[in-house]
This record gives structure tokens, C-alpha cells and sequence, in this order.
């Protein structure tokens, strides 16, 4: 089977990388790391003529979409429209990640446990609302905005400019929109549910550690690190995520007319009185989730994608399959990350990576010399497995730290929170 996977990520090496064992594998533009688990085909993901091309003249079996961008702009239609099999949404289902006043119209019209909210196109309305609210609020851009469109406000003032910036400008189009909801206290997760729009099946559950610096603190980044299972996502919360979450969403999506099929990433709050409430729906594998998530998987993700965008008869169980063991990831970002990353560093890799470890690549190029060189803000996702997240973190620092290049920037703490939960076990 041939399988053409779009992006080039970190995200995208471990898709790669967990398709590779069964399949013939092509990368568009893909990176140097999943060069090496088959042919990059150098293109722009967001030009879907192009794609559309490659797949024809790769005669791929099946597309798996990574990134959001081309996901909102109707890749999947468009490959989907001349006979290609693909896994990931159409453009309408996936308006569940590009519009979040859409997202939360959903929410509310399922009754699904979210944060209280109001939707504004126009400034004094929201300006109002913030008066007559309590504090701390979050102020959100609706459109796509690279991760970087919500802002947590600790008092009234700062979700006031956060609104005039938005009605300013400063999120383009993705802004025309404003979202001012209440600020949820708690411990956020992610869920990766695969789905035929009709069942689904969740993925183990993962935490994403968005905050630059050691302890959270510092700017928010697209990801500097992630560790899964969480134990805090026990049975019976992720059954709960699935009845009050996920279900709800397929079930409207399927009675609007745009059924959603692909890997729905719900983004949970665990509040402090343990009830999960829905923060946010990506259309997509997280990245770095992907990157902790694909690895600790013993059912082969290949037959769940390949049964989803086929229709072919699918009966997953509630959750998939999985090794006992724990993962944790290790971004290692370039200087300047995430404001304005240095690129263009020489990159030296270990003669051998450590045991139970695995390097994915994310923004690294080969320059003509075929010298290996930071190329993007995110350079590697070092993930190590072991028996515990204490365990795995031990790896995959090992692994960061092994890899070389001028200044690079990683966290020692990837996991902490779980590792404090166990320690007070
Ligand atoms: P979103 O893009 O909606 O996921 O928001 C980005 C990040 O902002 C989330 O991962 C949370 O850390 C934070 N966030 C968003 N909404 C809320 C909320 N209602 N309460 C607390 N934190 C939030
Ligand atoms: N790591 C967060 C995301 O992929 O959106």
C-alpha cells in the first residue's frame, strides 16, 4: 500500500514513521527525517492542485492530512472529488478547528460541557460584556492563528486591549471575530479520538506543555514537549470525554450534513471539581502529541485510518490498544523560539541514539552539502519510552541532550505533573 502523508513536521515523521512497517511511504514536503522512511515530494501543502497531483501520479492508496491550514482550506474535498482516498475532514467538518464561534455554537447547542462564552463581531458589544463579567477572562481570535490566537486575561483591563487588538488587526481576518469566554481552573489534556463520524475510538490521553520555560512559565509556543498516558485521564474520565464530548460532536456533525471523519482532538479541561469540560476542537493530530501518542499504540493505526476513509466495516472498541509503558517528548526549539527562531545551524547527531528512544524531525533541511541545519522554530520532538513518565523523561533528555546545535532550547521538566502525582501516590 502506498500512502502519501501531507506536511512536514514533527507530527508528520511520526505518522510516517507509525504508517512506515505497513506501507510504501511519500511525504509532501515531509523533512530529512522522513526522507528516510521514504520519498519527500517537495510542495506547499496549502497549493491542493498540486497535492491532488501528487497523488495521482504517485498512485497512492491513501492521504493522511496533517496540518490544519490545509485541512480548513478543503484539501480533503478536493482530493476526495477526484477519486482519492483520504483520512482527515472536509472542509465543513473542520470548521470545528477554523472557526471557534463555530465550536462553541456546537457546544452549546449539544449541551456539551464547556466554558460560558459569548461570540462578537462588533467591539462595544464585547467591551460591555467584559464589564459585566468577573474575572480572569480569556479573550480568543475565532480563526486560525498558529496556536497563538487565545489570550488569558487576569483582569478586565488586559481583556479589554486583547479585544481592541483583535478588532484592530492583529489576527488579520482570523480576528474579525471574538470569542470572551470564563476562564476554566484545572489541568488541560488532550483526547485524540479517531472517528468514522458515527463511532470513534480514543487514542491514550496525552498532556501538551505549551508554556516556553521550565514550571510553565513564559510565552506560549506551538508545543515544547508531551507525555502520555496521564493517569489523571482514567477510565472512567475518558468515557466520560467519550458520552459527553465526542459523541455529542459526531452525532450533530452527521445531523448538519457534515459528517466528520478523521482524528478529532478534543483539547480538555479537567476542572479542579474533576467534571472534563471542552476547551477547544482541533481537526488533526496534536503536535507534539502525535509524537508521544503514535508510538505507545500496538493496534496498527494504518487499519483504524484505512476502514475510516474507505467506509469499509470499522467496529473499534472504546479505546485502542496500547503497551503498558508510558512515552515522553522533548522539543527542542531553535534560539529565538517561538518570537523570531534563528534558523540555518549546523546540526550534529549522536553515532547512535540511546536505547528506546526515537528522534523526530521537525523544522531541519540538508543544505546542498547535504549538512544537516535547523530550519524552523520547532527543530526536533526527542521522545523516549519507558515503564513510567519518570522513567521516559529520563530518555528523552538523554536523547536531547545527546543532539548538538548552536543554543538550543529545550525543557528538563517535560512531565512534572505527573511525576508529582506520582510521588504523592
Ligand atoms: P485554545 O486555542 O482555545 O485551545 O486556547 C489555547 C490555550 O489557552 C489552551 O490550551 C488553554 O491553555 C488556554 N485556554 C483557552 N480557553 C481557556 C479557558 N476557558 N480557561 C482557561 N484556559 C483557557
Ligand atoms: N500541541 C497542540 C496542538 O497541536 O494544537
Amino acid at each position: 500500500m502506498k500512502i502519501l502523508v501531507v506536511g512536514g513536521g514533527g507530527r508528520e515523521h511520526a505518522l510516517c514513521w507509525a504508517l512506515a512497517p505497513a506501507a510504501t511511504i511519500y511525504c509532501a514536503p515531509g523533512n530529512p527525517g522522513t526522507a528516510d522512511l521514504g520519498t519527500n515530494i517537495p510542495l506547499d501543502p496549502s497549493d491542493a492542485e498540486a497535492v491532488v497531483d501528487a497523488a495521482t501520479e504517485h498512485r497512492v492508496d491513501l492521504t493522511v492530512v496533517g496540518p490544519e491550514g490545509p485541512l480548513a482550506a478543503g484539501l480533503v474535498d478536493r482530493l476526495t472529488e477526484r477519486g482519492h482516498r483520504v483520512f482527515g475532514p472536509t472542509q465543513a467538518a473542520a470548521r470545528l478547528e477554523s472557526s471557534k464561534a463555530y465550536a462553541k455554537e456546537v457546544m452549546q447547542a449539544c449541551g456539551i460541557p464547556t466554558a460560558e462564552s459569548e461570540t462578537f463581531t462588533d467591539e462595544a458589544a464585547a467591551l460591555s460584556y467584559i464589564a459585566q463579567h468577573a474575572e480572569p477572562l480569556v479573550v480568543k481570535a475565532s480563526g486560525l492563528a498558529a496556536g497563538k490566537g487565545a489570550i488569558v486575561c487576569e483582569n478586565r483591563r488586559q481583556a479589554k486591549t486583547a479585544v481592541t487588538e483583535m478588532f484592530g488587526g492583529r489576527f488579520g481576518d482570523a480576528g474579525k471575530e471574538v470569542i470572551v469566554e470564563e476562564y476554566l481552573e484545572g489541568e488541560e489534556i488532550s483526547i485524540l479520538a479517531l472517528t468514522d463520524g458515527e463511532q470513534a475510538t480514543l487514542l491514550p490521553a496525552s498532556q501538551d506543555h505549551k508554556r516556553l520555560g521550565e514550571g510553565d512559565r513564559g510565552p506560549n509556543t506551538g508545543g515544547m514537549g508531551a507525555y502520555s498516558p496521564v493517569s489523571l485521564a482514567d477510565r472512567s474520565l475518558l468515557d466520560r470525554v467519550l458520552r459527553e464530548i465526542v459523541r455529542p460532536v459526531l452525532e450533530h456533525q452527521a445531523a448538519a450534513g457534515a459528517p466528520y471523519r478523521g482524528v478529532l482532538y478534543a483539547g480538555i479541561m479537567v476542572c479542579d471539581s474533576g467534571n472534563p469540560k471542552a476547551l477547544e476542537f482541533n481537526c488533526r493530530f496534536g503536535d507534539p502529541e502525535a509524537q508521544v501518542v503514535l508510538p505507545l499504540l500496538t493496534d496498527d493505526p494504518l487499519e483504524h485510518m484505512w476502514r475510516i476513509a474507505t467506509g469499509e466495516p470499522w467496529h473499534p472498541d472504546a479505546t485502542v490498544e496500547t503497551f503498558p509503558m508510558a512515552a515522553v517528548t522533548t522539543v527542542l526549539a531553535a534560539p529565538g523560539y517561538p518570537v523570531e527562531p534563528i534558523k540555518g545551524a549546523g546540526i550534529t547527531l549522536p553515532a547512535e541514539l540511546p536505547p528506546n528512544t526515537i528522534l523526530f524531525h521537525a523544522g531541519t533541511s540538508r543544505d546542498p552539502a547535504g549538512v544537516l541545519r535547523t530550519a524552523g522554530g520547532r527543530v526536533f520532538a526527542a521522545t523516549g519510552l519507558g515503564a513510567t513518565v519518570e522513567a521516559a523523561g529520563e530518555r528523552s533528555r538523554e536523547l536531547a541532550g545527546a543532539i548538538q546545535f548552536d543554543h538550543k532550547v529545550f525543557r528538563r521538566d517535560i512531565g512534572w505533573r505527573e511525576v508529582a502525582r506520582a510521588g504523592a501516590a
